[in-house]
Parts: C-alpha cells; sequence; structure tokens
C-alpha cells in the first residue's frame, strides 16, 4: 500500500476509536468536555498512531489489538499540545489550523481538558477489552507510557526546553532536549506497538528501539526546520515561533542545511535498524522517510 493510502486508513482507524472514548459534549461539565474534543478530534497528522500501527504490522498484531495503546498515546501527545501551547509556556494562538485550546475556550479549560486527556490515556489502557492483553503487558504499557510522558520523558523535556529559552545550548544538550520533549512519545508509541506482540523477541524489541530512537530525533529535528522554512498556512501553527521566543533549536545551532544532514543521516540509521525485517516492515521504513521530509 502506497504510505499516503496507508497514512490515511491508520487515521481513520485512530480517529474513530478515539471519538468513541471521548465524553459527550452534551454532558455536564460541557466546556471541559467540549474543550477535549477540540484538542483530540478534527486535525492532526496521528504520526504517533500510525507508527503504533505500523509497528505492530511489522509484527504481526492484529490492528483491533492496537487501537487502545494508538489512542492513548495520541492523547497525552494532543494533551502536551495543549499544554505547550499555554501563555506561561509557548504562547501560541494556532494550531492545527485553528485557535489553540486556550484561545477558543480559556486557559483553565485548556489546562483542565489537558489533565483530563493525560488520565483518560491511562484508564484507555487500564480497560479497553479490544486489546486482548496479557495483565503483564498492560502493566508494561502503563509503565512505558507513563515513563515516556512524565520528568523522564515529554514533560523532563519540555522542562528543558522552558529553562533553555534564550540560552545557546550545546549540541549535546539540544539533544538531550529533543529526545526527551518529542522523542521518548515516538519511541513509546513503537514500544506499545511491540509489546502487544505476544510473541516479541529481544532482537526485535532492540531494533524497534533503535528505529525509534533516530526517528524520534528526527521527527524534531524536522519540526524545527518547517519552523524556520515553511509558512504558517501549511503548517497550521505559526511558523517561526521559535526565533521569536529565542528558542535553541537545530537550525539554530547547525543551519538548515546541517539540521537536513542529520535528519537524512538519522533516517539512515533507522533504516539500518530495521535490516533484519522483511516486506512487513515496510510501512515504518517509508514513514521514517515521511518524518525526516514532511511539508507540515
Ligand atoms: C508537534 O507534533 C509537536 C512536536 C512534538 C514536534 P506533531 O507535528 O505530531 O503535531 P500534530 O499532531 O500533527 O498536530
Ligand atoms: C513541543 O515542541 C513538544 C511537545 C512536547 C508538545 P514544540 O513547542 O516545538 O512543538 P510545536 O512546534 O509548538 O508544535
Ligand atoms: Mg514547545
Ligand atoms: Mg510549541
Ligand atoms: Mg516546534
Amino acid at each position: 500500500m502506497p504510505l499516503k493510502a496507508y497514512l490515511q486508513t491508520c487515521r481513520e482507524r485512530v480517529d474513530h476509536a478515539l471519538a468513541q472514548w471521548l465524553p459527550d459534549e452534551s454532558l455536564p461539565p460541557q466546556q471541559l468536555h467540549a474543550a477535549m474534543r477540540y484538542a483530540l478530534l478534527g486535525g492532526g497528522k496521528r504520526v504517533r498512531p500510525v507508527l503504533l500501527y505500523a509497528t505492530g504490522a511489522a509484527l504481526g498484531v492484529e490492528p483491533s489489538r492496537l487501537d487502545g495503546p494508538a489512542c492513548a498515546v495520541e492523547m497525552i501527545h494532543a494533551y502536551s499540545l495543549v499544554h505547550d501551547d499555554l501563555p506561561a509556556m509557548d504562547d501560541d494562538e494556532l494550531r492545527r489550523g485553528r485557535p489553540t485550546c486556550h484561545i477558543a475556550f480559556d486557559e483553565a479549560t485548556a489546562i483542565l481538558a489537558g489533565d483530563a486527556l493525560l488520565t483518560l490515556a491511562f484508564e484507555v489502557l487500564a480497560s479497553d477489552e479490544t486489546m486482548a492483553a496479557a495483565p503483564a503487558q498492560r502493566l508494561r504499557m502503563v509503565r512505558e507510557l507513563a515513563q515516556a510522558s512524565g520528568h523522564q520523558g515529554m514533560v523532563g523535556g519540555q522542562a528543558l526546553d522552558i529553562a533553555a529559552e534564550g540560552t545557546r545550548l550545546t549540541l549535546a544538550q539540544l539533544q538531550t532536549m529533543h529526545r526527551h520533549k518529542t522523542g521518548a512519545l515516538i519511541r513509546a508509541a513503537v514500544r506499545l506497538g511491540a509489546i502487544s506482540c505476544d510473541t516479541l523477541q529481544p532482537a526485535q524489541a532492540t531494533a524497534l528501539d533503535r528505529y525509534a530512537e533516530a526517528i524520534g530525533l528526527a521527527f524534531q529535528i524536522r519540526d524545527d526546520i518547517l519552523d524556520v522554512e515553511a509558512d504558517t498556512a501549511t503548517l497550521g501553527k505559526p511558523q517561526g515561533s521559535d526565533e521569536a521566543r529565542n528558542k535553541p533549536t537545530y537550525t539554530s545551532l547547525l543551519g538548515l542545511e546541517g539540521a537536513k544532514g542529520k535528519a537524512q543521516t538519522l533516517h539512515q540509521q533507522a533504516l539500518e535498524s530495521l535490516y533484519d525485517f522483511g516486506p512487513s516492515a515496510d510501512p515504518l521504513r517509508r514513514l521514517s522517510a515521511y518524518i525526516v521530509d514532511r511539508g507540515n
């Protein structure tokens, strides 16, 4: 299947599952429920769920068993964006081509909608029956997602990002920040797909981890490049936000060409790590190419 069709199929699949987990807007507290739906539905590339489905496909896992983990990862991601856009953080007013959650609603509602999406993610992992997961599998997923999301992962990376505003980081420090704020959740998407496989071999887990590590970093490098190179309409979020806030990024440190070169190297590393997989890993290979070349 060509990548475009694959992306479309996975996106429709996860969108359908997400809509079922979200509370109805007509139920109180309506404003909170409306903000949760606003933040999660109607936009977004769904890269993390697609990666999770593609990892499952590489390992022969039924997609129906992957809907729960895919929803959980996307809920954490959506929450992270709502909080990332708040005035106290990046203070952005446009996201996915629409006003950010705190602009469309208000700050308190946006904070609470983020909190509610974060907690709903773990409810899904704990209770979704279609996952057909053994208790030990479920527990591993909860641990992986919690570690990737919290102080050792995304939240930790966001703390480094905020502290780094207006400063100059070394390349090693920048890489640590990117690995945490973006890489960790992307790695978790791949790991949750892998944990869903009942017959996962340690060598497969290691190879997929290497793949995820490479594309996780490449994903944020591409995000930094797009912040310089793309336009607001295509991005659906404000171009130049990093420069305006004086954020150290791959482009500010290495220049545009340097950042692009680094992304390409990581793409090659991702492909190499999948060397022992057959054609079932082709979606993962194509996704890596997409991540370093995407236009939004
Ligand atoms: C944006 O993530 C924030 C980063 C972690 C770089 P995405 O580029 O995946 O955002 P959506 O979900 O497609 O809007
Ligand atoms: C955000 O990084 C990473 C998150 C954990 C949300 P950015 O701040 O660069 O993401 P965008 O560019 O606003 O989407
Ligand atoms: Mg940010
Ligand atoms: Mg931001
Ligand atoms: Mg950015």
